[in-house]
């Protein structure tokens, strides 16, 4: 645990409740237990910790769990209220207590007909509303009806914003890729370092490409900044150009329509969610408004319904065989008990090459938090760090650390089955490098088996015993594999929503809020009172002596470039 610097008297009391305090006891029994002992004990293990979800399986039997484990586990999840709470999410509740709102990204997929109540207000209807304006709109830019200033249809859409509005319409595209408009090119514009706009830029011509300003808050300036630039050259290559024509090219997604207006976009052309939409839960909404001209709203509908699925199973599936509820667990397991720092997310899939980084934020803008709902001290850890990159080329990159290192590191491996590329041999050896790491993950390779290696290698014995010690895996790493027959729009929306209440459910148990992110405001803050110094070149704040030394460097150094 970090040594907090502001010491809240109140403690989360967490650690010393009885679920708490019966798993720290199993732990102290099993902690030394090795995976190839429990799978030699058990030769149905496979098919008592693994679980299917239509065309999805779950296989978390290579884990260091027992029975007794997951009964306590799940013991935990009662006894933190997880059904509970899980119905108030889902009924509308204002669960974000530090914000008083709903959390209700479940209401935008909400596939069932039944009406769902914020403030004694049905918010269906306007949900419909939206995605309706949604499918009409997609339809005109996808068929060419959507005609630029200069007579000519859309060819490139670029959407500007960032967090999550950037990341996780950015990565749907990438998933859905092979489901794509053969004419139509998606571009995600989301850094302030002018090198992103500027590089997208050069490729595009004013006339055929439309700009998508997506910002919940519609105050956020790195997107601000490059929304204003975007503008600004399409104002300087468009010519003489009249207000309609940059509604032609410029529309916006947004809870704020004041801001939106006071940009310059049009209200009807400006696309809404509203504050029960969790940012970085907004794909399922308007935000996912480049996904939708790009793969078609059909298939995004059918991502709805794949999410709304996994959120049925939620809510009805017992804890026990509760695909979201098991991963959560699992992670308390490994974070809690183990003391495991991060957690990998291993994709076997290049369609999913974003989803690590599209994780990062949900999960750790969630539960990256030190402080209870009631205001007291967690003194656990909370989020894990999240991490990881496609499989294959992580083998070649930071395995070395998964297999041999000194951490352990519980990993997530999701691959498909049916691959979207016609090169068999391709997905073969793809499938078999899956197989094969989470196998060697958990086996390792003990000294019998690494000299009989080396004998049958024919090494001399001298220089084989010298080099066993590095060639010893003590294996024992834990690793669910997560495989999709096909990765379609519906089964991406239940593998996004199965992470989505996996995070729901470890806030739970850790007594988060998991919906509010004022870690991200202080940086905020102290940027522009930065800003303003460094644009003016005088100081007006106090600043420690690194910051200020960097801040005078940067001064000196751009009158130098000017000089
Ligand atoms: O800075 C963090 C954050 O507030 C995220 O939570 C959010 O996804 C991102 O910024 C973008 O915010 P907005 O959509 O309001 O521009």
């Amino acid at each position: 645990m970090r040594p907090v610097r502001v010491i809240l008297n109140a403690k989360s009391p967490l650690i010393n409740t009885p679920a708490w305090l019966a798993l720290q006891d199993h732990f102290k029994r099993v902690k030394n237990t090795h995976m190839v002992d429990l799978f030699d004990e058990d030769p149905q293990r496979f098919d008592r910790y693994s679980i299917e979800f239509n065309d999805m399986l779950l296989d978390y039997s290579k884990n260091r769990i027992t029975d007794e484990t997951l009964k306590l586990l799940f013991d935990l999840a009662k006894q933190a209220g997880v059904e509970e709470w899980r119905d108030r999410m889902f009924s509308g509740d204002k669960i974000n207590n530090t914000e008083g709102r709903a959390v209700l990204h479940t209401a935008l997929r909400n596939r069932s007909g039944k009406p769902i109540f914020v403030d004694d207000e049905n918010v269906m209807p306007q949900v419909e509303a939206e995605l309706e304006k949604m499918r009409v709109f997609s339809r005109k830019v996808r068929s060419g009806q959507w005609i630029g200033y200069a007579g000519l249809p859309i060819t490139n859409v670029v959407n500007i914003g960032i967090g999550g509005s950037d990341l996780g319409p950015n990565m749907v595209c990438r998933a859905l890729a092979p489901y794509a408009h053969n004419n139509i090119r998606v571009h995600f514009v989301s850094n302030v370092d002018g090198a992103h706009i500027d590089h997208m830029l050069n490729y595009l011509r004013p006339e055929t490409t439309l700009f998508i300003v997506a910002s919940k808050t519609f105050t956020t300036q790195e997107t601000l900044t490059n929304a204003n630039t975007a503008k600004q050259w399409f104002l300087e290559g468009a010519g003489r150009v009249t207000e309609d024509d940059i509604a032609k090219h410029f529309v916006a997604v947004s809870t704020n329509e004041t801001a939106v207006k006071e940009f310059g976009i049009d209200p009807e052309n400006m696309f809404r969610f509203w504050d029960w939409v969790g940012g970085r839960y907004s794909l399922w909404s308007s935000v996912g408004l480049a996904s939708v001209i790009y793969v078609g709203m059909d298939n995004f509908i059918e991502m709805l319904e794949g999410a709304h699925e996994m959120d049925n199973h939620f809510q009805t599936a017992p804890l026990e065989k509760n695909m979201p509820v098991i991963l959560a667990m699992l992670g308390i397991w490994y974070g809690n008990f183990f003391n495991a720092e991060s957690s990998a997310v291993l994709p076997y899939d290049h369609s999913l090459r974003m989803l690590p980084a599209y994780l990062e934020q949900a999960d750790m803008e969630s539960n990256g938090k030190s402080v209870d709902r009631e205001g007291r001290q967690a003194t656990y850890s909370t989020g894990k760090i999240i991490w990881g990159a496609e499989g294959i080329n992580g083998q070649h990159a930071f395995y070395q650390l998964l297999h041999q290192g000194t951490r352990l590191i519980p990993t997530d491996f999701i691959a498909s089955v049916q691959s979207n590329s016609e090169h068999q041999n391709h997905s073969d050896i793809l499938a078999s490098n899956f197989l094969a790491q989470t196998e060697a993950l958990m086996k390792g390779r003990d000294i019998e088996e690494t000299r009989q290696q080396l004998k049958d290698a024919g090494i001399e014995l001298h220089k084989a015993e010298k080099r066993v010690p590095h060639m010893i895996f003590e294996g024992n790493q834990p690793s669910n594999s997560i495989v999709i027959k096909k990765l379609t729009p519906r089964a991406l929306g239940s593998l996004l929503a199965m992470y989505e209440h996996k995070i729901f459910v470890q806030g739970i148990v850790w007594n988060l809020n998991s919906y509010d992110q004022w870690g991200v405001e202080l940086g905020k803050k102290l940027t522009n009172n930065i800003l303003e110094e460094l644009e003016s070149g005088k100081d007006f704040h106090e600043h420690d002596s690194s910051t200020k030394g960097l801040l005078d460097w940067f001064r000196k150094s751009c009158l130098k470039e000017e000089d």
